[in-house]
């Protein structure tokens, strides 16, 4: 190695131009996917915890999905909330609810954007947990893979262009795979929340999705913070499963993760910069206490610098606007 002062890094470091010839990660509206929450209601309810996003009307979602097409952004990812909720969370698969009409209208509406479905029944059942529940109240995974089959082939039907399972449940993504095989839908891919923690930076999406559980924690199928080897092993099996992309969530507590998942498995990764973090930097922000957008690029770049290809935030138009869109 050679040592200063041979070596002087300031000599790249001296202008803008110099510097971006040797930068080596970049953010591109092409790598940002932006969730919506498609609701019942006419026009945009903004959410309270998360400034500058609002549960959308499915017109509302249309129009929103075109001014992210036209900014660049590759996908939106869809959340619905529903006109009613019970414990089988029956609307998640209904052919004419909420995501499903979501899906058709932005197709109809949009040509040029990749539309992701979220496959999960937390929004959808009355107990706002991600499965269905046995008398004793604790979450059926072998019964629940059915109707998260379901819900994915539902989405497909409607005219989705990837479905993403967030439940956590053992063997979803084999039994996914499988529906929309048989279902002729071979090309559907799927990303799937693999690697998703039982986090609490999850709160504000609660709200966005009116979907937090009513007794209880997620502690029982979403992963525990404190592992990673875990988070691998999660990954493997979901690939084996079939999935083709590999989702961890949340974003930046998980760096190492994402780095490791990255390395490891040699499979595209999305990171999901969730509500919370979103939220936090909102809230800094408008006290006036951080420089937002500088915080944004520095958050963003940590993420595709730890090996994410792709990232879901709710930034995607903020982002997309500063880039030049
Ligand atoms: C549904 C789901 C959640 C998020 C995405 N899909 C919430 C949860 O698991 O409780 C969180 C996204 C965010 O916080 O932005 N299971």
């Amino acid at each position: 190695m050679a040592k200063f002062p041979v070596y002087r890094g300031r000599r790249l470091r001296r202008t803008e131009r110099l510097r971006a010839m040797v930068r080596e990660t970049a953010i591109e509206a092409s790598d940002l996917i932006a969730p919506l929450f498609v609701t019942y209601q006419e026009g945009r309810h903004p959410v309270a915890a998360m400034p500058g996003v609002a549960q959308l009307s499915v017109e509302a979602a249309a129009e929103e999905a075109a001014g992210l097409a036209s900014l660049g952004v590759a996908a939106v990812l869809l959340f619905g909330i529903p006109e009613s909720k019970d414990p089988r969370g029956s609307e998640a698969y209904a052919a004419d609810g909420i995501v499903q009409r979501a899906v058709r209208a932005i197709k109809e509406r949009v040509a040029d954007l990749v539309v992701i479905t979220d496959v999960c029944l937390c929004e959808y059942t009355d107990h706002g947990h991600c499965g269905l529940l046995t008398p004793e109240g604790e979450v059926n995974n072998d019964v629940t893979l059915e109707l998260l089959a379901r819900s994915a082939v539902s989405h497909a039907e409607a005219g989705a262009d990837m479905v993403a399972p967030s439940d956590m449940m053992d063997g979803r993504v084999a039994a996914i795979r499988r529906a929309l095989d048989e279902a002729g839908h071979l090309h559907m891919p799927i990303m799937s929340y693999a690697v998703k923690y039982a986090s609490a930076f999850y709160g504000p999406f609660r709200e966005a999705a009116e979907s937090a559980p009513k007794f209880g924690d997620r502690r029982g199928y979403q992963m525990d913070p404190a592992n990673a080897d875990e988070g691998l092993r999660e990954a493997r099996v979901d690939i084996e499963e079939g999935a083709d992309i590999i989702m961890v969530k949340p974003a930046l507590p998980y760096l190492d993760v994402i780095s490791r998942v990255k390395r490891e498995t040699g499979y595209p990764v999305a990171a999901y910069h969730v509500s919370g973090e979103y939220s936090m930097l909102k809230a800094a922000a408008e006290r006036g206490w951080i420089d937002e957008q500088r915080v944004l690029w520095e958050t963003l770049l940590s993420i595709r610098r730890a090996g994410a290809d792709l990232i879901i935030t709710y930034y995607a138009s903020q982002l997309a606007k500063m880039l030049g869109g």
